[in-house]
């Protein structure tokens, strides 16, 4: 993508408002895997800092800002890049080219000059610099939401991702079947992308076949799907850092009635949420609408009981959907979720496992990802079943105690009217 990175400096440099203090962006360190080792984890550098400089692999790097040197006109604007300078083992054994800026080497008399005044620190932590916390918080705080709306290059980058992931879901088609392993499905899914020049997953892909469909992150295993088993798919194409997330549940086979049920509940509860991601939207309730759709959906299969709103006023819903209907993706998985401006974290335990506390506008992208599983470490907890003993019906829990679990999750662009689904062509099939 070809972004205008000091326009972003620039809007960050106004919306910090800074005055005297030094605003410092790390890029972050490698890591050597933790073992006797020559070889690193693959580096990500920190979003915050490649947001402002498109350098991916500035490993240790750090974008200085000093707003007094704005009005002098020294750096860019006030601006200072400090890179890696790269030696010669770097290019032997790493392939490394010199990044343009000073050299990190030089930093220290950079800030040396500058000592006693405040630091606002954004990124990875820069070793041995003590920080100003509250201006901190509150500069990150602005940062993330000029962030979140975002430049028509993003959103193409996550088109591209889009279609990659696409054709990923399409080539596994054939082996959602019994007797491939959890494994091979990984296998097919990302020999796609990469025929078709993607380099990375945006996250590690997420492959759960039978009870595994019912653990959030589980990765492929070299457990053999059995027939009629659920097999859930989480996973999304990444391009110069942009990603996707999407998850798909399919059946090795024909589904059985309770499956198909289950199924479209989840599926009722996220063509709902999905249609209310509308600029002005309280993500908050469009979280609690969907627990209530889901409830719903239970209550008419016979697996709860009572009236749903009045299961959801109880937290009832996280016994079957303990995650949050979503987050902010597009600069990584997680990207820039969080509180809007002005707001306190709501403490309430149904909210524990929402990453979000926002109201929506034009140019956001979020997932959409509502699910119900079938989770033993909460469905045998004496604790919970005692308090849910009149809301459940616990002998049919038992019966589909090794289930495992639907989830279904599109990331959604919003815009000034109706919602985009940028995932849409992604098969759904039950
Ligand atoms: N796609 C994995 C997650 O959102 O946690
Ligand atoms: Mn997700």
């Amino acid at each position: 993508m070809h972004s205008d990175y000091s326009v972003r400096r620039a809007r960050l440099a106004l919306t910090a408002s800074l005055t005297d203090e030094i605003l410092l962006v790390g890029s972050g360190y490698s890591q050597f895997k933790p073992e006797i080792s020559d070889q690193q984890l693959r580096y990500i550098a920190h979003q915050e800092y490649y947001y402002l400089t498109g350098l991916p692999d500035a490993i240790g790097g750090i974008l200085a800002f000093d707003p007094k040197d704005q009005s002098a006109g020294r750096g860019e604007n006030g601006w200072f890049s400090f890179v890696p300078e790269v030696t010669e083992a770097d290019q032997v054994w790493e392939g490394r080219t010199q990044l343009p800026g000073a050299f990190l080497g030089e930093f220290e008399a950079w800030f040396a000059a500058r000592q006693g005044r405040r630091v606002v620190m954004l990124g990875a932590p820069v070793p041995g610099v003590a920080i100003d916390e509250a201006r901190t918080a509150a500069t990150r705080s602005a940062y993330l939401h000029v962030r979140r709306r975002k430049e028509p290059g993003e959103i193409d980058l996550m088109r591209r991702c889009a279609s990659k992931t696409v054709a990923g879901y399409t080539a596994v088609l054939p082996f959602l079947k019994a007797g491939f392993t959890e494994r091979r499905i990984q296998i097919e899914l990302e020999a796609e992308y990469f025929r078709r020049g993607i380099a990375h997953t945006g996250y590690d892909t997420i492959v759960g076949s039978g009870p595994n469909s019912a653990v959030f992150h589980s990765l492929p295993s070299l457990r053999t799907v059995k027939g009629g088993e659920f097999i859930l798919i989480d996973s999304g194409a990444e391009l110069e850092r942009y990603v996707i997330d999407v998850t798909r549940t399919y059946v090795a086979g024909k589904p059985t009635a309770f499956q198909r049920d289950l199924y479209q509940a989840v599926q009722h509860a996220q063509e709902r949420a999905v249609d209310r991601c509308l600029p002005g939207a309280e993500w908050k309730e469009i979280h609690f609408s969907a627990a209530l759709d889901l409830v719903a959906g239970l209550v008419a299969m016979g697996v709860m009981y009572g009236d749903p709103e009045s299961l959801v006023e109880q937290d009832a819903h996280l016994l079957f959907f303990p995650h949050g209907i979503g987050h902010m993706v597009g600069l990584g998985v997680r990207d820039a979720s969080g509180l809007e401006p002005g707001r306190s974290l709501d403490t309430r335990p149904s909210l524990a496992n929402l990453r979000m506390d926002l109201i929506l506008r034009p140019g956001y992208t979020v997932t959409i990802e509502p699910g119900l599983y079938f989770i033993p470490a909460l469905l045998n907890d004496p604790v919970r079943r005692e308090k849910f003993h009149d809301c459940v019906n616990w002998s049919l829990v038992e019966k589909y105690l090794n289930l495992g679990g639907v989830r279904l999750e599109d990331s959604i662009l919003v815009t000034t009217s109706q919602p985009e689904n940028l995932t849409r062509a992604i098969p759904k099939v039950m």
